[in-house]
């Protein structure tokens, strides 16, 4: 195409509209069965939410990279290149929160030997450490998004990997449960570097309980390896059986029997109380729902706070009501919605 001056002010209004902006949106997620236990390579069944977070990337000339996300703040800094590796230096602002997002932009850089000055807004209807998997959501949605700015198209699966490595970087200890539902949404069996979807569930009614306690699954991890390192006899046992749970639980839901279900669920409630990862108000939610005929709940993601998860019957506006009576938001979540957009 010939550059004429009328192309080349079409050109400049198409970036001031922002049609030069690259978007990626990924779901958040629930556990019902194996957290924990999934980071020592047992099996775990996830499921996306229809909650998503929305990460825009736009190139910019100098060499800096600005990132805003609402809620939860804004930093900045610029990128180097240091013995072949891309970082950003100099960060300003809100550094710890946007861990995941600046370490994700680094990785896509590694990933390509190349980077760009880049302007990054993210908006998330997923909190932050509610264990609903924002993080994966983040960073899955950063590697899509920034990979476009540098005119590439990952794969599903290349992008899953690169955000399993961020999660990996920044959290010490991570299983791919959370990159792969995020990136592929449905119902994932996941173990190890493995994952399947698991199809023809019959419909499952969920309401989530979130306590707005902010759990640190870096840390909460942590705790159980260290609980492992100590009672290595004892954890690993309660491990397994969270894994053996996990299959039973989805054999059990392929066959509809929705009160033995339950069953397994408060049992693997029960495991994550003995690894030491639940907490007072979960605990407070969980008797509450299950009070007033909840099928089964627990806790789900890293816990410590967070979130907890009711199996209801249909129709069971009254669960909603409980947990609010008992000072907590309800989130009535669609579930095994898709994966990543980009
Ligand atoms: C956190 O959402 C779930 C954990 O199992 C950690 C992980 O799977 O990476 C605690």
């Amino acid at each position: 195409m010939v550059l004429t001056s009328r192309t080349l002010k079409e050109t400049k209004h198409k970036k001031k509209s922002g049609e030069t902006t690259k978007r990626a949106i990924s779901p958040g997620q629930i556990f019902l069965f194996g957290e924990h236990a999934v980071v020592y390579g047992e099996p775990a069944l996830a499921t996306a939410i229809d909650a998503f977070t929305t990460v825009e990337a736009e190139e910019e000339r100098n060499p800096r990279i600005q990132i805003q996300s609402k809620g939860v703040g804004s930093m900045e800094g610029i990128i180097v290149n240091e013995n072949g590796n891309w970082s950003i230096k100099d960060r300003k602002g809100d550094v710890e929160a946007l861990r995941f997002v600046s370490k994700s932009i680094e990785l896509v850089f590694d990933y390509y030997s190349r980077a760009t000055g880049l302007t990054l807004r993210i908006d998330s209807d997923i909190p932050t450490g509610s264990g609903l998997g924002s993080s994966s959501a983040v960073t899955t949605a950063t590697v899509a998004a920034v990979s476009s700015v540098l005119g590439e198209k990952l794969s599903h699966k290349q992008i899953a990997e690169i955000a399993y490595s961020s999660e990996l970087e920044v959290q010490g200890a991570a299983s791919r449960t959370g990159v792969n539902v995020a990136t592929f949404g449905g119902f994932l069996r996941v173990e190890e570097d493995k994952f399947k979807e698991i199809k023809n569930l019959p419909e499952l009614s969920v309401t989530i309980g979130y306590t707005g306690i902010y759990g640190d699954t870096g840390s909460l991890v942590g705790e159980v390896r260290k609980l492992r390192k100590t009672r290595p006899e004892i954890t690993d046992t309660i491990i397994e059986t969270i894994g053996e749970i996990t299959d039973i639980g989805i054999d059990t839901l392929r066959g509809g029997n929705m009160k033995k279900f339950g069953v397994l669920i408060n049992a693997n409630q029960n495991l994550l109380e003995a690894l030491g990862v639940s907490s007072p108000e979960i605990r407070g939610l969980i008797k509450a729902t299950r009070n007033s005929g909840a099928i089964g709940a627990k806790l789900t993601g890293a816990g410590g706070g967070g979130c907890m998860i009711a199996i209801t019957p249909k129709d069971s506006d009254n669960i909603a009501k409980v947990i609010q009576e008992n000072g907590c938001e309800p989130i009535k979540a669609k579930i095994g919605v898709g994966g990543l957009r980009y």
